[in-house]
């Protein structure tokens, strides 16, 4: 059955076993395969920065590599020394994207792991630290096929599901949030289309989400991002799911530039908006998505398409990378604990603290 399986031919951003990392180089997507190999941190922190790996928790996933990568380099016998040196490891690998809390999150794992065993040799430091990062790169295509099954009820049997951006396979350590959703409801049996919307400008949606579900031959088709609209006023989109970069105490969504617009039109058209995403994108220190820090990308994302140059020399440019949904748009956020939806200040600290 097409979008069930999670064996060898499952689609996985980042390889690591036996100390070796390899990324699938997104960039390139769809016309190159390319893997390229890390053994730094430094080159870890390269490659979420230039985007090689990108989406929320394979972000996490890999700065927990490139922490054990740091700390495995680090040449002292003291563990104080250790750790102060891991420290500025994780701060290099901290800087590179500002969005995404599962980077913060990964990297505090890291940390907190290392504090907690200050007791124990450099040695034995270095050995828990390669076990933790490898713990959370398992562990995440395991709570994404968990969210997966979490969520799946809520897509009908015959669904046409919108989506924007890539929350799948690509984007975690296997499997997907969104995509994760639609993926466990094929697995159920039901028969799902996506309409995935490109995503300008780095175009996640043509160039990720497409490729992934093809690969997986679950029915895809794609448009570009202002024709959602009128697909919904047509009556030819059941329902939207999206993942997320960091979601506040209150239920609002940071996700990727356009999602607000999705969200505004499916209210328009009383489409229900999906959130999928792990515990770990949950950020309960900050109140509301105001507080959520957007970050801003490259002009020349906007002004070219690799070489080809599409807007006039010298333009003004905006490119901010995310924006926040209210949570009054959202009709519900599933998580691998469980489903919130209503009072998202209450169940969400709820789902986060069980
Ligand atoms: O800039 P990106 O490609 O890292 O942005 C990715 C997204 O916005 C995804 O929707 C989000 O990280 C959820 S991934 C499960």
């Amino acid at each position: 059955m097409p979008g069930c399986q999670v064996d060898a031919n499952t689609i996985r951003p980042i390889r690591f076993f036996n100390g070796k990392c390899q990324m699938l180089d997104q960039r390139l997507l769809p016309a190159e395969e390319v893997w390229l190999d890390y053994n730094d941190y430094q080159g870890v922190a390269e490659a979420i920065r230039s985007m090689v790996v990108r989406g929320a928790p394979a972000i996490g996933v890999a700065a927990a590599i490139g922490a054990w990568f740091g700390a495995r380099d680090i040449e002292t016998e003291s563990s104080e020394e250790f750790f102060a040196a891991f420290e500025k490891i994780c701060d290099v690998l901290a800087a590179t994207r500002p969005t995404a809390v599962n980077l913060f999150w990964a990297l505090e794992r890291m940390k907190s792991f290392a504090r907690a065993n200050l007791d124990r040799s450099v040695l034995e430091l270095k050995i828990g630290l390669e076990y933790e990062a490898l713990a959370i790169t398992q562990e995440d295509e395991q709570l994404c096929i968990k969210l997966g099954r979490q969520g799946e009820g809520l897509i009908p049997d015959g669904a046409r599901v919108l989506t924007h951006c890539n929350a799948g396979a690509l984007a975690t350590g296997g499997y997907g949030t969104a995509l994760g959703v639609i993926r466990a409801a094929v697995a159920a049996g039901k028969k799902v289309a996506v309409i995935a919307d490109e995503t300008r400008p780095f175009l996640q949606g043509s160039r990720l989400t497409a490729w992934e579900l093809q690969k997986d031959q679950i029915p895809v088709t794609l448009i570009c991002d202002n024709m959602a609209g009128y697909l919904m006023s047509k009556g030819e989109i059941d329902c939207v799911i999206v993942g997320a970069d960091r979601i506040a105490a209150n239920g609002d969504v940071a996700n990727k530039i356009g999602t607000y617009t999705v969200a505004v039109l499916a209210r328009e058209h009383q489409i229900p908006f999906y959130v999928a995403a792990p515990i770990s994108t949950i950020d309960l220190s900050l109140a509301d998505g105001s507080l959520i820090p957007i970050e801003e990308r490259d002009a020349r994302e906007i002004t070219h398409l690799k070489d080809v140059q599409l807007a006039p020399e010298g333009i003004a440019i905006r490119n901010p990378a995310f924006d926040v949904t209210p949570h009054r748009l959202v009709t519900a956020i599933i998580t691998e604990r469980g489903v919130a939806q209503g009072d998202y200040q209450a169940r969400l600290a709820e789902l986060v603290n069980a």
